[in-house]
């Protein structure tokens, strides 16, 4: 199956990216920005099917910039690439200058991939830094936070049983975490057998969370969205966790009460079953587009 050219069986096909491309259609030729650019993988939809005359780029991790600039060389007449985290984007063009604004959240599968301590699969350092000059680490957290701390954090990604024993066992044996096999051991211990693999998700997803400051980063987001898109503009934002989900949808009814902007949909929209067959990535995915009033 093609879409705007693009076969779906391309190899690394971006979440509901002919849906993106379908919600900004009605900007053919205009001004986007890529908020998380990653592996390009949205921008290169957006560049191939729309033939922005303005595409910005922006994504905290330095890596995943070189890569996008590189996969999406041929069009370096319409890009530009910013170095930034959500917090700073007021840096980046000016006010009310954008058709589309996308938000892809969360970490991308070459972070997933990398040795940066991301994933629970690999044996890496305690790092999980999104942007390598950042201080904070999973280190600098396993090592400064108290009991009720790490509580907070496990709870980050949506509050569990087992959550305060699991905190109690990092908290105890933290000294004694070196690298994140470390950590998946301590946590292996505490889970039922049968769904270690979920429990070391969701803890590994908590401490990435925590250590990216990505709730504060999100809220700091949708305050600032409003002043970046012309009227009419459309915001779309997709996350992969019902906590951020709920921050995206009290904003965006917010914006509805305040005539800001309108929900394009009433409801969070989901990939079909066929994506999330395809593409594991996708599964958790809830997507949210709003307008911004004329
Ligand atoms: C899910 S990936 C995006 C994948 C991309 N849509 C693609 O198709 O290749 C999320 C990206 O957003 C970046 N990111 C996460 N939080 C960010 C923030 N607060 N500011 C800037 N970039 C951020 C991550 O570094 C990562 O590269």
């Amino acid at each position: 199956m093609k879409f705007a050219g693009i076969s779906l069986k391309d190899e690394h096909v971006p979440v509901m990216a002919p849906f993106v491309v379908a919600l900004f259609s009605k900007f053919y030729g205009g001004r986007f920005a890529d908020l998380t650019v990653g592996q390009g993988g949205h921008s290169f939809w957006i560049l191939k099917s729309l033939k922005p005359s303005y595409l910005a780029c922006v994504d905290r991790d330095a890596s995943a910039l070189d890569y996008a600039k590189s996969r999406l060389s041929d069009y370096s007449s319409v890009t530009n690439y910013f170095h930034i985290k959500f917090s700073e984007i007021k840096k980046m063009d000016g006010e009310n200058v954008f058709d589309g604004i996308l938000a892809d959240l969360g970490m991308s599968d070459m972070q997933l991939k990398s040795d940066r301590g991301f994933s629970y699969k690999n044996n890496s350092p305690l790092d999980m830094k999104m942007d390598a000059s950042q201080e904070k680490s999973l280190k600098s957290v396993l090592s400064e936070s108290s009991l009720d701390k790490l509580c907070e954090i496990l709870s980050l990604s949506g509050r569990r049983d087992g959550t305060k024993a699991i905190a109690k066992a990092i908290f105890e044996k933290r000294d004694n975490i070196k690298t994140t096999e470390d950590l998946v051991e301590i946590v292996r211990k505490k889970g039922i057998r049968h769904d270690a693999a979920k429990r070391l998700s969701r803890v590994f997803q908590s401490f990435r969370i925590e250590v990216n400051d990505e709730i504060g980063e999100l809220s700091g987001l949708l305050e600032t969205i409003p002043q970046m898109l012309k009227p009419g503009a459309r915001f779309i934002i997709i996350s992969y966790h019902s906590v951020e989900d709920t921050i995206v949808k009290n904003k965006m009814i917010e914006w509805e009460k305040e005539k800001i902007a309108k929900r394009f949909f009433r409801r969070v929209v989901k990939p079909s079953k066929e994506e999330k067959l395809k593409n594991k990535k996708s599964r958790s995915a809830h997507l949210r587009c709003a307008e911004f009033c004329t």
